[in-house]
């Protein structure tokens, strides 16, 4: 969706543009063509070795970007950090890149005979298989069924607990074995059936979802008048946060009450560039089938 995330930045020359998740600089290169020579593009990400690529990436540009490794959701002291006033633009490409799901030795990927590891900050403690070997039953469901969106999440949680008694459950593909082992065959399956619950335990070891309304508000803060702030969401839940809370900084109505009940605050800071999500052309999906959950939303400041 890099065309049509940059048309939605509308990028302008010596504009001053965070991109919040850099990755490996495919975004930023692009911006920095539409603003240099006199802009400037910051580029955070939380994933130290997909920082030191794109700082390669983007070397001829070192005098117009600064690349910080930390989480988008620390904004606010990472600007005042710069000294970086309001910005021209914000975006936010979320979850994993290629580059990490490809990485087997990252622990992302259902089919590798690696640690099961999934953080996308390797200088968290925290991992997917601490998660699977130590979390309560009950809660090991509750998280697959709320993350992963998981129908057969307690049958799931059941068949880790009674495996992970014999021992740690320490690789991806160990994983994957006892899942698609316990629900194998059982409803309707167009993926396989690991899918939902990797899923949720890379949302809970990362943390994807915790502070999203928060960030989109306080980000929204830091922009110039016209300014903009572009999103695109990989999977339903983190789309869900994103839309409800653009359309609160809108001033539109979000809860469920009828008209009379409602208590919606409806004051507008920004307009949403689009009614609906803009979602990939056929084009890109022919090439890149995994961009098929991709949903881009943005809005722009009063
Ligand atoms: C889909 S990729 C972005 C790719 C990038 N737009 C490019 O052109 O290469 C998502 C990136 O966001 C990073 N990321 C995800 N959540 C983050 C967070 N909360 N803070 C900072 N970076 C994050 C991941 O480490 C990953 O590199």
């Amino acid at each position: 969706m890099l065309e049509e995330a940059i048309e939605s930045l509308q990028c302008k020359p010596g504009g001053i543009y965070v991109d919040g998740t850099v990755g490996l600089g495919g975004h930023a290169h692009t911006i920095l063509q539409k603003i240099l020579p006199e802009g400037l593009l910051i580029g955070i990400d939380r994933d130290k070795e997909s920082l030191d690529k794109a700082n390669e990436r983007l070397k001829p540009f070192a005098h117009s970007i600064r690349l910080v490794h930390d989480n988008y959701k620390n904004l606010p002291l990472i600007l005042n950090n710069l000294d970086v006033g309001p910005v021209d633009g914000i975006l936010v490409d979320l979850g994993v890149s290629s580059y990490q799901l490809l990485s087997s030795e990252r622990g992302f990927s259902i089919h590798s005979d690696v640690n099961l590891d999934m953080r996308m900050d390797r200088s968290q403690r925290w991992t997917a298989a601490d998660i699977v070997n130590n979390t309560p039953e009950s809660e090991l469901a509750n998280l697959i069924y709320r993350y992963g969106e998981e129908k057969l999440s307690r049958r799931i949680a059941a068949a880790i607990v009674r495996e992970r008694s014999k021992g740690p459950i320490a690789r991806c593909s160990q994983l994957s074995e006892i899942i698609s082992r316990t629900i194998k065959g059982r409803g309707r399956q167009t993926i396989h059936p690991a899918t939902r619950t990797f899923q949720a335990l890379r949302i809970a070891v990362n943390e994807e979802l915790e502070g999203l309304e928060k960030f989109l508000i306080e980000a929204t803060g830091f922009l110039k008048p016209g300014g903009r702030i572009v999103t695109i969401a990989f999977h339903s839940l983190e789309d869900r946060i994103i839309k409800k809370t653009l359309r609160k900084l809108a001033g539109q109505c979000v809860c469920e009450a009828p008209p009379e009940l409602c208590r919606c605050p409806r004051q507008a800071v920004g307009r949403l560039t689009h009614t609906r999500p803009i979602t990939p052309k056929r084009e890109e999906l022919a090439v890149n089938p995994r961009a098929r959950s991709a949903r881009l939303r943005a809005l722009e400041k009063l």
